[in-house]
């Protein structure tokens, strides 16, 4: 599975690249303004520091304007994933940018028949919202779930990129469910490496160690 950054800070970006498992960026509205500063400016920064796919988003919301505008996101990087919203017009957009070679991402997907249209659409990845639906008392995981078996049922490319994860139990069940990528906030990715059995498993081997007879030259030794 494959891990996505849901973010605009590119000092969080920078850090999920060095864990090396960071494969790739999901930017929205709500996060460029977060972020304070131009957007053009930030995309191309992130785009930059994470090789892998950054989604920008588009917000016309006509055809023709949606394809404007992800025409242009295309041109300010190579790994630049043009960002879609699930309306009608997003859909003959996605449609053209996708003959015209151009990676999108649809997004706000929140039904398993939206996703079937994303991906007949054309599209590279469609985001299932599974947090929002937790946050309004329904489950979110079943809307990835419904959306993995259907796109099974017709082999469709469109890869599952489970999104609006809000802690380290939706990547496991979105692993689970099959989604091929999670989108997760840097705090998702920092509560998935810890685990208090880990840090007092750690703090007593090196305890231990201290007790062995050479442990203060075994690895003062130079490199061969
Ligand atoms: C997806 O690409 C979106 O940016 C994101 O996951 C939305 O999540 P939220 O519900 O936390 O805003």
């Amino acid at each position: 599975m494959k891990i996505f950054l849901d973010t605009a800070d590119v000092e969080a970006i920078k850090w999920g690249v060095a864990l090396g498992v960071v494969d790739g960026v999901t930017t929205n509205p709500t996060l460029a303004a977060r972020a304070g500063r131009g957007f053009k400016e930030t995309v191309l920064e992130i785009c930059e520091i994470c090789t892998g796919p950054v989604s920008a988003e588009t917000v016309g919301l006509t055809a023709e304007q949606i394809i404007k505008e992800g025409r242009i996101l295309a041109q300010w990087a190579p790994n630049i994933v043009v960002k879609v919203p699930l309306i009608a017009e997003g859909l003959k957009a996605v449609r053209q940018l996708s003959a015209e070679g151009i990676k999108t991402n649809v997004t706000l997907v929140f039904s398993p028949a939206q996703a079937l249209l994303a991906a007949k659409a054309g599209a590279t990845y469609v985001s299932p919202f599974l947090g929002r639906y937790d946050d309004i008392g329904q489950e979110g995981m079943q809307l990835v779930r419904e959306i993995v078996q259907i796109f099974r049922n017709y082999n469709f490319q469109t890869e599952i990129l489970a999104a609006s994860i809000r802690n380290p139990l939706h990547v496991v069940e979105a692993a689970k469910a099959g989604a091929d990528i999670a989108t997760m906030p840097p705090k998702v990715l920092e509560q998935m490496i810890a685990h208090p059995l880990t840090d007092k498993g750690l703090t007593s081997f090196l305890k231990d160690w201290e007790s062995v007879p050479d442990a203060k030259t075994v690895f003062a030794e130079p490199e061969r």
